[in-house]
């Protein structure tokens, strides 16, 4: 049987909604509106259209919300001071530093500088500390791997006792999904277990996955016989393979391909995420609910 498509764009559109009426009751019964900076150093094309999606996002449910351009020969320092400017700025709750920086500027050093408590990224290591220690420590979680177990939570999936296999080991995916994972707790008290480029035989560990999870950066890297039949396959991978023509613009759009195998992976998979369409969305409505979460700490 054909798996089911896990719509990470339907599960977006459902957050969203929830949000935004939690957005609205915050205002009305405490005078609350969430507030959310992106910066924006430089004109790269992608990083621009990034930080516009996040903006239009955030206006749409209802936040106070801050698009500040630098220019691609901004100092570090100026940057760090514009960092603690909204560090100290009572309305904004979440500061948003867009990656990649030029290469004049110390990315970690930038990410380093941002409150914690304002890091809605959750890319700073005190947050990346708190959520290995789990539970009650977590304040926000990094926005792809929160999307991710969502997915997994609203599809349907039991995580707890569940063989969870995580393709990759970044920063900003493989470690905290799995670190998240493994934690007690609904959506997790999974076992888990990481492959990476130093792994024997990836093929055999995802053949055991309840959970197969593959955030690899290879095209196409997971076949259909590494997959276990009735799996829940998330596909992490946003992989540029050529451009086509839009039907709708008549411009040229990237063709995208994800880390699986998808048209042969589900005849084989339970469910399965798309690409696009599957992880992608999810990622900036966590960033959203990351904001919400931040102004509703600071209000105490
Ligand atoms: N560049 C690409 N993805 C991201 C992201 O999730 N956060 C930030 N800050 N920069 C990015």
């Amino acid at each position: 049987m054909a798996a089911k498509i896990i719509s990470g764009t339907e599960i977006a559109a459902q957050i969203r909604e929830e949000l935004k009426k939690e957005v609205s009751e915050m205002k009305d019964k405490s005078g609350i509106i969430p507030g959310l900076v992106t910066i924006l150093v430089g004109k790269n094309p992608a990083s621009v259209s990034y930080v516009t999606a996040k903006q239009k996002t955030a206006h749409e449910l209802g936040f106070y919300s801050i698009q500040d351009d630098q220019p691609e020969d901004i100092s570090e320092t100026d940057l760090l001071n514009l960092i603690d400017k909204y560090n100290k700025d009572p309305k904004i709750h979440g500061i948003l530093v867009q990656l990649p920086l030029p290469r004049h500027i110390d990315e970690k050093k930038v990410l380093n500088s941002i409150d914690p408590d304002k890091d809605v990224d959750a890319f700073h290591p005190v947050n990346l500390g708190r959520l290995m220690i789990g539970g009650d420590e977590v304040k926000f979680l990094p926005c792809t791997p929160a999307g991710i177990q969502e997915l997994i939570v609203r599809s349907g999936f039991e995580t707890s006792g569940a063989e969870v296999v995580v393709v990759g080991r970044s920063n900003i995916v493989g470690k905290p999904i799995a670190n998240m994972l493994l934690q007690k707790g609904k959506g997790a008290n999974a076992t888990v277990t990481v492959v990476h480029t130093g792994t024997k035989d990836i093929a055999s560990h995802c053949k055991r996955a309840d959970i197969l999870i593959v955030a690899a950066g290879v095209p196409g890297l997971v076949k259909p016989e590494w997959i276990k039949p009735g799996a829940c396959v998330i596909d992490v991978g946003v992989n540029r393979v050529g451009e086509k023509i839009s039907e709708k613009t008549g411009k040229p759009v990237p063709i995208l391909k994800g880390d699986v195998d998808f048209d042969a992976a589900k005849e084989i998979a339970g469910a399965i995420t798309p690409v696009p369409g599957g992880v992608g969305p999810m990622t900036i409505t966590m960033l959203m609910k990351n904001t919400v979460k931040s102004a509703k700490l600071h209000a105490g």
